[in-house]
């Protein structure tokens, strides 16, 4: 049982990783439109991983007794400026959600709600991962300059990317 406070920070979270997989399909669309592909590839697993954020806590919330309430996704950015600006705005919102994950840690903690305590972990190593990918690809964004030659490199390694589901295997 998770209290009714606890319900409505998990609804509105579903909602912010939703947003978090919209504005990387935006960010897909506009690489793809750029010709781009393996950065295209990339925000489109990125988008994938996100749903899956979002269906891991829709599942943790009925597991709870509690009622998924979807809301409105805001509407992401239709146009980017350049890669390197497009990793540096994903670093910034996954820093967003990192502070979302703490405070519903923090809840979790205030509550002495265990279940919701652990089931949080999984989410607080998820984004050490995602903010360190972002740092790395930013780095050799800002080796390279950003374009030409280094940035093709770039976008073929990031087409290497694969999308692997990890609620199948849990
Ligand atoms: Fe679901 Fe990228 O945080």
């Amino acid at each position: 049982m998770i209290s009714k406070k606890m319900k409505q920070a998990l609804n509105d979270q579903i909602n912010k990783e939703m947003y978090s997989a919209y504005l990387y399909l935006a960010m897909s669309a506009d690489t793809t439109h750029r010709g781009l592909d393996g950065f295209a590839n990339w925000f489109m697993v990125q988008y994938q991983e996100e749903m899956e954020h979002a269906t891991r806590i829709y599942d943790y919330i009925n597991d709870q007794g509690g009622k998924v309430e979807l809301q409105a996704i805001e509407q992401p950015p239709t146009t980017f400026k350049d890669p390197l600006t497009m990793f540096k705005q994903t670093l910034e919102h996954e820093q967003f959600i990192t502070k979302s994950i703490n405070d519903l840690v923090d809840l979790a903690k205030k509550e002495n709600d265990h279940a919701t305590e652990i089931f949080l972990q999984w989410f607080v190593t998820e984004q050490i991962e995602e903010e360190a990918n972002d740092n790395e690809i930013i780095d050799k964004l800002e080796i390279v300059g950003n374009k030409g030659n280094g940035l093709y490199m770039i976008d073929r390694e990031l087409g290497q990317r694969t999308f692997v589901s990890e609620l199948d295997e849990e």
